[in-house]
């Protein structure tokens, strides 16, 4: 009868370990523990023993519905846990996923590169104004010395608001030497003042010429300004853009509004002066043009020459990014091609 309960344990066990699932552990439940089931059996076929085996069987089938229902309860849990651990890793999240890249904007090339050369003149002491880009031709060129019918005109062909009635009439601006004139009228000396702002011109674009484009003036004005001032405050903005080893080289130029003119270039960054496919083999860049303020000029807005002198100067922000990034078309400047602006970053 005792060898009879160890094989009914065995067997119960082996069977209890290979269950998977809820209805299993039931069956096995009503199989072996249930009222019908074999140990329940066992015990209340005891009566039927003769009396001397009757305590060690009794005390046997004892032992094993404790077993079985210790051993059934600890399935069922581990059955529970099982489950709940499948839940859990069809459920997971996997946290240590590195987030999505959020792209972030960036500064234009030119942009950044007009805030410093702003930025440096407002060290200097200039502030900075901007003036209209549909303006007068009164301002574009009238009240820059530049009269109709005036050959110097050829120099700035621009898009006419009125293409019929040219003279007098509304433009797009083709410098930003006009606000020399409105900044004057406004103010009395001391003048000191940068303008940045889009200008435009009838232009056959190619790598080197845009339709549209930025420039920078600067307008400094008052009694004992002298051509000195104008290479002393030029020299120290190239020295602090580029550098401030760069040499930099003054030549006469001719432009309406001011006398003498002046063209300034810089040291080629390339080179260094070595002569390349940059500069053209001639060692400098031209960045801008600058002179003292015309007499004329400064009569039209009713500052006595005899008085006042000024300096002033209009650069090309595009082509001070170009030298500095060593770009070597404009038109990358407005081409929206991120391949090409990301190379700022
Ligand atoms: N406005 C001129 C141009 O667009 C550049 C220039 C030359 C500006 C001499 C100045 C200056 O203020 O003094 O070609």
């Amino acid at each position: 009868m005792i060898d009879t309960l160890r094989e009914l344990e065995a067997t119960a066990l082996r069977e209890l370990n290979a269950i998977e699932d809820e209805e299993g552990l039931e069956r096995w439940r009503v199989q072996y523990l249930g009222k019908k089931g074999a140990v329940t059996q066992t015990l209340r076929g005891l009566g039927a023993l003769p009396p001397e085996e009757r305590p060690a069987v009794g005390q046997a089938a004892n032992a094993l519905r404790d077993k079985l229902e210790a051993e059934f309860a600890q399935r069922q849990k581990r059955l529970l846990e099982m489950a709940a651990q499948r839940a859990l890793s069809a459920e997971r999240i996997d946290v240590t996923l590195p987030g999505r890249e959020v792209s972030l904007g960036q500064i234009h090339p030119l942009t950044s590169t007009l805030n410093e050369i702003l930025n440096i003149f407002v060290m200097m002491g200039f502030q900075v104004v901007e003036g209209p880009e549909v303006e007068w031709d009164y301002y574009n060129f009238e009240a820059l010395n530049i009269p109709p019918n005036h050959p110097a005109r050829d120099m700035w062909d621009t898009f006419y608001v009125d293409a019929d009635h040219r003279v007098g009439e509304m433009l797009l601006r083709t410098h930003t030497s006009p606000n020399q004139v409105r900044v004057m009228e406004k103010t009395r000396p001391p003048v000191r003042v940068v303008v940045p702002g889009k200008c435009y011109r009838y232009e056959a674009v190619d790598a080197s010429h845009e339709a549209m484009f930025y420039q920078v003036e600067g307008l400094a004005v008052d009694e004992g300004i002298t051509l000195a001032d104008l290479k002393g405050v030029l020299t120290s903005f190239a020295h602090l853009m580029f550098g401030r080893d760069r040499r930099v080289r003054f030549r006469c130029d001719y432009f309406p509004f001011v006398e003498p003119g002046a063209e300034m270039a810089v040291e080629c960054w390339v080179c260094r002066g070595q002569g390349c496919r940059l500069c053209k083999n001639t060692g400098w860049i031209e960045i801008m043009g600058a002179g003292m303020v015309h007499p004329r000029v400064l009569e039209r807005v009713g500052y006595d020459p005899s008085i006042y002198t000024g300096f002033a100067f209009g650069m090309g922000p595009e082509r001070v990014a170009m030298l500095r990034y060593g770009i070597d078309d404009i038109r990358l400047f407005y081409g929206n091609d991120l391949r090409f602006l990301r190379q700022f970053r």
